[in-house]
């Protein structure tokens, strides 16, 4: 029998079988239709509007789909103990997260909340939103308070399309005096093929392919 962490690996850290065995003399292998699409984040959701259901799980079927409105999506197996909790409630808050969240990341993404009181366990502390009831993590370098606007059936998940509502920002990232927010300084972390990275050395910036050299 699989368990949880099984399935939530398969969700997330997909082993191919090459098709063909001629296929090793090429260059490319084609494999069969699967979500390979790397890296990912991985973020904490924060569900429930009164603390008996405050709940925590993790996600990486997560992404932005608009800028203006800003929107975003997440994508929940009906199984899991959040799923109701979200549907009911048609809100939640994507928390991003750090090296030091790192553990509880995982952790998040292995145990149910049916089980578990995941605040406590993780010792994160619930916040207070500012727009909706559910609770941002405070120890989480960003937090996106988000209101569901559109559940969509798919197969295995169902996606929640949410307006974005609200953003809270851990201060120590901001630059008080040029109000710039320096997220390269939180330690954010990835997720890719089923493992845990840093983020690691800049490359680059927006539009520096293009730019004039002096
Ligand atoms: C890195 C990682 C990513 C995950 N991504 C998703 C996801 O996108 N959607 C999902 O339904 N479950 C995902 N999971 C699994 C859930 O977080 C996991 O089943 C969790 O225990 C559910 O908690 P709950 O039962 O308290 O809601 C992921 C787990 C991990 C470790």
């Amino acid at each position: 029998m699989r368990n949880e962490k099984m399935d939530n690996n398969k969700d997330t850290s997909n082993s191919q079988s090459i098709n063909n065995n001629n296929d090793l003399d090429k260059s490319h292998v084609s494999w069969k239709p699967g979500t390979m699409i790397y890296p990912l984040p991985a973020v904490l959701i924060s569900c429930g509007n009164n603390e008996t259901e405050y709940n925590l799980l993790t996600v990486s079927w997560v992404g932005t789909i608009c800028t203006n409105p800003p929107m975003c999506y997440i994508s929940i197996r009906p199984e899991r103990h959040s799923y109701e909790i979200i549907k009911e409630n048609r809100e939640f808050v994507i928390n991003l997260t750090n090296e030091d969240m790192a553990y509880a990341t995982d952790w998040c993404g292995v145990k149910s909340g049916k089980d578990f009181n995941k605040f406590t366990e993780m010792k994160l502390t619930p916040a207070k939103s500012e727009l909706i009831s559910v609770p941002i993590i405070k120890e989480s370098p960003l937090s996106i308070e988000c209101r569901v606007k559109e559940i969509v059936k798919l197969g295995s998940h169902d996606m929640f399309i949410a307006d974005v509502v609200n953003v809270q920002a851990d201060s120590r990232y901001i630059n008080l005096k040029t109000g710039e927010f320096k997220l390269s300084e939180a330690n954010l972390i990835a997720y890719s093929h089923g493992h845990y990275y840093k983020l690691g050395e800049e490359i680059g910036k927006f539009g520096w392919s293009v730019k004039k050299k002096k």
